[in-house]
């Protein structure tokens, strides 16, 4: 069964091609490379022994997206990844991050209404949430009002999705991913960050390689454990499961109803310091970070209800924060040894 994976060679979009094909999925990417290397194709056919077809596309553009439908006439469902996600870069460049995640959106749903193309699974975030009033937050949890247009793109896309579903025959989970970390075990994918990274994890791996000087903390006065905030990080193997799972729901007729949305994340929060622990204890090295202000747009602390994931989904998330941090200083070196070699 041909699946159609855009942003395939992305973070997420990789490792969930290997669980695809290791799941007898036949896989197509479709990715423009802005955020990947195509590299990344040969190293998913080094894990899985299967090359995945790659087409080079930009899906902003509705000829690009369509030619990718015309040339692969037995596309089953679409996993769409393939989106801009720099939160501070959106804030920049609001307009390139709803051209360019909006319109994906469009001509992809236009694409797959044109060749009879009735399942996706969609990748949304937590951010939809914002600071949450109650914690856990469930799937009912009210929506807040975007932080960046880069979370608001993910609200518009959700409402697109949704008002397409209920105007005919198109069938949808939307996945909102807590924090993603980590990598694959064979430390042959994982993370590239452009630049200077902005997230926690790959700041940690590349001040421990050398590569950073030292992690600064964003603020040590929040209202949690230890002042710094919590989250819900997520090993990407689990997250890229838990869409081979969503998938299979949608192809075998399984949902309740054609528009679903499933939280992805352990249930589990950690501070940050708690995450730098974690990491000191599997490297056994000791992290050069020191304490600053706030970063403007941050929350204090979220994370997430599982248990309808766990029911109605049928997945759970297995792995814990030391493995995560284990596959990411795996990921880092693996990285590092490579550079040498080029
Ligand atoms: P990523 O940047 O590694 O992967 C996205 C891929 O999409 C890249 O390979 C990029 O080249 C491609 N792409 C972007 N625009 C494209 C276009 N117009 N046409 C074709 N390809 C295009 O990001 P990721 O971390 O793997 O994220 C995947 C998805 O999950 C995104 O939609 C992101 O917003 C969402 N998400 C990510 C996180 C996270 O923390 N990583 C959290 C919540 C949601
Ligand atoms: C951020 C985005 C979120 C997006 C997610 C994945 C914001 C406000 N939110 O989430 O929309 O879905 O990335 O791309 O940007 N931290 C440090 N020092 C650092 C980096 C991070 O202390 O150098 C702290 C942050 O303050 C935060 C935690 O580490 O408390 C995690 O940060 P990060 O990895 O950027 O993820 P989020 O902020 O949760």
């Amino acid at each position: 069964m041909k699946i159609l994976v855009t942003g395939g060679t992305g973070y997420i979009g990789s490792h969930t091609v290997v669980e695809l094909q290791q799941a007898g999925y036949e896989v197509i990417i479709a990715d423009n490379l802005i955020n990947s290397e195509a590299s990344v194709v040969d190293a998913i056919g080094r894990i899985t022994g299967i090359i995945p077809v790659f087409e080079e596309v930009d899906l902003a553009d509705p000829g690009q997206a369509d030619s990718v439908f015309q040339k692969h006439t037995d596309i089953k469902a679409v996993i769409h990844f393939a989106a801009l996600k720099a939160v501070g870069d959106s804030v920049e460049r609001p307009l390139e991050y709803y051209r360019n995640n909006i319109f994906s959106l469009i001509n992809l749903l236009s694409s797959m209404s044109r060749h009879g193309v009735k399942h996706i699974v969609f990748s949304s975030s937590c951010t939809v949430y914002g600071q949450p009033d109650t914690l856990p937050v469930k799937e009912s949890t009210a929506r807040k009002d975007a932080e960046s247009p880069y979370g608001n793109t993910k609200k518009i896309a959700e409402d697109i999705l949704e008002d397409e579903v209920r105007a005919g025959s198109l069938r949808c989970i939307a996945l909102r991913y807590f924090n993603p970390i980590g990598a694959h075990p064979t430390a042959m994918i994982g993370e590239l960050p452009l630049g200077v990274p902005d997230n926690l994890v790959p700041y940690i791996t590349q001040t421990a390689i050398g590569k950073r000087e030292r992690l600064m903390i964003f603020g040590n006065d929040y209202e949690t454990k230890d002042g710094t905030p919590v989250r819900d990080y997520i090993h990407v193997v689990d997250l890229a499961q838990a869409h081979v799972v969503a998938l299979k729901r949608m192809l075998e007729d399984k949902q309740i109803s054609p528009w679903e949305i499933f939280n992805l994340g352990t249930g589990n929060g950690f501070s940050v310091l708690e995450v730098i622990n974690s990491f000191e204890k599997v490297s056994d090295m000791k992290l050069n970070y020191a304490f600053t202000d706030r970063r403007q747009g941050d929350i204090e602390k979220v994370w997430a209800d599982t248990e309808y994931a766990n029911q109605e989904l049928g997945w759970k998330a297995e792995r814990d924060l030391d493995e995560m941090m284990r596959s990411a200083w795996d990921w880092e070196l693996a990285l590092n040894d490579r550079n040498k070699k080029n």
